[in-house]
C-alpha cells in the first residue's frame, strides 16, 4: 500500500523510510533511521526527481505508481548517482520505456559505470543554467560538484520557487509522519543530526558547499527539498545560517570538546579533571569517550565546538586505535580553524601526543596550545598544576562573553557600575515587531519595512508609526495621509525583507512580479501572504523628528489574516536573516550592522550609504 504526501498542488513526496538500517553507508549509525526522498512533479509532463535506495525500492514503486494516477512518467531527473538515490533507475527505464533521463555528463558516466548498460538514447544532457519547460513549471539546472560527489547537480523550479538540493540540507532520521521541518522542533530535536549528516557526508567539501550557497543566494527560494530528512518551507534562515558556518569551518559554539581514549581510566581521569577546571572557570565543555561514542558524533561535535582537547593513551607505540580513527577521520574531513590541546599517556614511551599533533598539523588554521601534558601511566599530584595551566590557556583564548560566572550567577557587588553614556545597541533589546508599510500616490504603489508600529489607544483605535524620512513611502504618506501596515508573520522569507527593505521605491517597483493585487478599501496594497493581520491608517497628526516622521493615525480598516505568530526583530535575526559567512581573511573594512554588507577599505566616508539596505555610515562598525 502506498504512502505518499502532497507538498504543493503539483508536487508529491514519493520517497520511503528505512528504520532497520544499522549503518548508513556502512559507517554512520542511524538510530532513528533515514529517509530517501523522491519527488514527483505533475505538470503537462510528469517529472520524477531522483529515486531511492534498494532497501525501500518496493515501497517507492508503489508510491510512484499511486502518485502518477495512471499517467506515464516523462522525465527522471538524476541529481546524484550515489546508489542510495539511484537504485531504481534501471527498473524505471523498463517500466516507463518512453521516460527521458535528465542528467549531466558526469552522471551519465556514472550510470554506465554502475548499471552496465547504455542509455544514451534516452538521456537529455544538461549543463549549468540549462532549463527544461514542463508546462507550467520551468526547471533550472545548477551544477554542484562535490556536494557530495563530483557529478552532483541541483534543480530550481522557478515557478513554485522550490530548490531540489540533492544531499545539501539533508539530515539523518526517518520522517515520522511529518514532512516539513516546521512540523517538528527541528532546532531542539534534529539540528544535531543535521550537523552530523553535514560534517560526515559533505564536511570535507566546505568550499564546494560555499560555491553552491553562492550560486543559490540570488534565487528566490520558498522551499528546499533535500534527498534525506525534512523539507524546509519556513525559517530557511535556520538551516542556511548553519550551512554558512559549517561550510566555512566557523565554530558554532565557543567552548571545549574533550575526546579521550583511556584503557584503564587514568587518561580519562586527567580529562575529567581538566573538564572540571574548565567548568570552574565558566567554560562550556562536552566530553566523549572515543571507545564508546561513534566517530561520526565526535566529528560532528568537532564541527560545532571552537576548542578541541584530545587525550589519548599510547598503544603499540602509536595513538590508541579508536582515537587514531577519530583523528584520521577528522583530518580527512578537513577540519579547520580550531584551537587544539593535547594530553598523552604512556607507561614507558608516551608518543601519542606528537602523533596526534602531526596528523592535525596537516589541517588549515589549527592553533595548538604550545604545552601538551604528558602522563606516565597516571596523573600525579604535582601535575595538577599542568592541568590548571592548560585550563587557563584554553580559557584565555575564548572570548569573554563565552565564559559564564562559575556558579551561573553574578554577585551584585561584582557588577560594574552602569555606564553613564548611551549605548545605542541597547535599542536592539526592544521587542519590536516587523511590518511592511505600504502607501499609494496616484498610480504608484510602494512600501518599506518598519519596526515601529504600535497601538496607542483602543477607543478610538489609533496607532502610531515612525518612518525614516529617507524612505519614499514616508514622502507618499506625508502627501496622501493614508497607509497600510501588513504585520509580518514568522513564516516571512528573507526575500520579503530584501524586496521592501533593500531597495528604494524611487528607482524600483517593489511590487513588480509579486503575483497579487490585494488592496484595502483605501486602495492601498497589502501583503496577502506571510502576514498575520492588516491595518489601514488615516493620518491624524504628523510630527517631524529630524530623521523620522511620527504619524498618529486613526484605524479605518483592520483584519486578521492568519493564526501564525507575528515576527519579532529578534526572531528575524535568529531565524530568517541568513548570517553572512565569516570572511576567509581578515580584511580592513566596515560591516553594516543592519544587513551584513562589507565595505572594504581603511576608511568609511561619512556620507557612505549601504548599497543593500541604504543605512548610513553610523550603522557600520569596523571589522
Ligand atoms: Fe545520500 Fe551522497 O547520497
Amino acid at each position: 500500500m502506498y504512502s505518499i504526501k502532497k507538498i504543493t498542488g503539483d508536487l508529491t513526496w514519493v520517497g520511503a523510510n528505512d528504520r532497520r538500517l544499522a549503518m548508513f553507508e556502512g559507517v554512520y549509525s542511524v538510530p532513528d533511521g533515514v529517509s530517501y526522498n523522491s519527488y514527483l512533479l505533475h505538470d503537462e509532463k510528469t517529472v520524477l526527481f531522483d529515486t531511492v535506495d534498494k532497501s525501500v525500492h518496493q515501497r517507492f514503486l508503489e508510491n510512484l505508481d499511486a502518485a502518477l494516477q495512471g499517467r506515464k512518467l516523462d522525465y527522471l531527473v538524476v541529481h546524484h548517482m550515489e546508489p542510495d538515490h539511484s537504485a531504481s533507475v534501471v527498473e524505471l527505464t523498463v517500466k516507463y520505456p518512453e521516460m527521458k533521463i535528465v542528467c549531466n555528463e558526469k552522471i551519465l558516466t556514472l550510470i554506465k559505470q554502475f548499471e552496465y548498460f547504455d542509455m544514451d538514447s534516452r538521456v537529455c544532457l544538461v549543463t549549468e543554467n540549462d532549463t527544461l519547460d514542463t508546462g507550467r513549471h520551468t526547471l533550472h539546472f545548477i551544477m554542484a560538484p562535490m556536494v557530495h560527489w563530483p557529478e552532483v547537480m541541483v534543480t530550481y523550479d522557478s515557478t513554485d520557487k522550490v530548490l531540489f538540493s540533492a544531499d545539501a540540507f539533508g539530515c539523518f532520521g526517518a520522517l515520522n509522519g511529518a514532512l516539513f521541518s516546521d512540523e517538528v522542533d527541528f532546532n531542539r530535536d534534529y539540528m544535531d543530526e543535521a550537523r552530523r549528516y553535514y560534517a560526515n557526508i559533505v564536511g570535507k567539501y566546505g568550499p564546494q558547499v560555499e560555491a553552491l550557497l553562492d550560486k543559490t543566494s540570488a534565487l528566490d527560494i520558498k522551499m528546499i527539498c533535500p534527498l534525506h530528512g525534512f523539507l524546509w518551507r519556513k525559517n530557511l534562515g535556520d538551516i542556511l545560517s548553519k550551512y554558512a558556518l559549517w561550510s566555512s569551518y566557523t565554530p558554532e559554539t565557543d567552548g571545549v570538546m574533550i575526546a579521550y581514549a583511556s584503557v584503564y581510566g587514568n587518561t580519562e581521569n586527567a580529562a575529567e579533571i581538566l573538564a572540571c577546571r574548565l567548568r570552574e572557570k565558566g567554560v562550556k565543555t562536552v566530553m566523549y569517550d572515543v571507545s564508546v561514542t561513534p566517530a561520526s558524533d565526535i566529528i560532528s561535535a568537532a564541527f560545532k565546538w571552537s576548542h578541541l582537547v584530545f587525550a589519548s593513551t599510547t598503544y603499540n607505540a602509536g595513538i590508541f586505535v579508536a582515537m587514531e580513527a577519530v583523528i584520521t577521520d577528522l583530518a580527512e574531513h578537513n577540519i579547520q580553524n580550531r584551537t587544539v590541546a593535547i594530553i598523552e599517556n604512556g607507561s614507558w614511551a608516551p608518543t601519542s601526543g606528537e602523533l596526534i599533533r602531526g596528523k592535525l598539523s596537516e589541517c588549515r588554521d589549527i592553533t595548538f596550545l604550545e604545552k601538551k601534558i604528558s602522563l606516565m601511566s597516571s596523573l600525579k599530584f604535582e601535575q595538577l598544576a599542568e592541568i590548571d595551566e592548560m585550563a587557563d590557556a584554553l580559557a584565555a583564548t575564548l572570548p569573554k562573553q563565552a565564559i559564564a560566572a562559575p556558579d551561573g550567577s553574578v554577585k551584585a557587588e561584582e557588577l560594574p557600575p552602569p555606564p553613564a553614556e548611551v549605548d545605542p545597541t541597547t535599542a536592539f533589546k526592544f521587542s519590536y515587531g516587523l511590518f511592511v508599510l505600504t502607501a499609494r500616490d496616484g498610480d504608484k504603489d510602494n512600501g518599506c519595512i518598519i519596526n515601529t508600529a504600535i497601538q496607542i489607544t483602543e477607543k478610538p483605535f489609533r496607532i502610531s508609526i515612525a518612518v525614516n524620512k529617507a524612505n519614499f513611502t514616508c514622502d507618499m504618506i506625508s502627501k496622501t495621509g493614508e497607509f497600510n501596515v501588513s504585520i509580518l508573520a514568522e513564516s516571512a522569507p528573507f526575500k520579503v525583507f530584501q524586496q521592501f527593505g533593500f531597495q528604494s521605491g524611487r528607482d524600483a517597483d517593489k511590487f513588480e512580479g509579486c503575483g497579487y493585487n490585494t488592496r484595502t478599501a483605501n486602495g492601498i496594497m497589502y501583503l496577502p501572504e506571510n502576514t498575520t493581520g492588516i491595518i489601514s491608517g488615516k493620518v491624524k497628526d504628523a510630527y517631524d523628528y529630524g530623521t523620522h516622521m511620527l504619524f498618529i493615525a486613526d484605524v479605518t480598516q483592520a483584519f486578521v489574516l492568519s493564526a501564525e505568530m507575528s515576527v519579532t526583530y529578534q526572531y528575524y535575526f535568529a531565524h530568517i536573516k541568513p548570517k553572512p559567512p565569516a570572511p576567509k581573511e581578515k580584511k580592513a573594512g566596515y560591516v553594516c550592522r543592519i544587513c551584513g554588507y562589507v565595505h572594504e577599505g581603511e576608511e568609511l566616508p561619512e556620507d557612505f550609504i549601504c548599497p543593500l539596505c541604504k543605512h548610513g555610515a553610523e550603522d557600520f562598525e569596523k571589522l
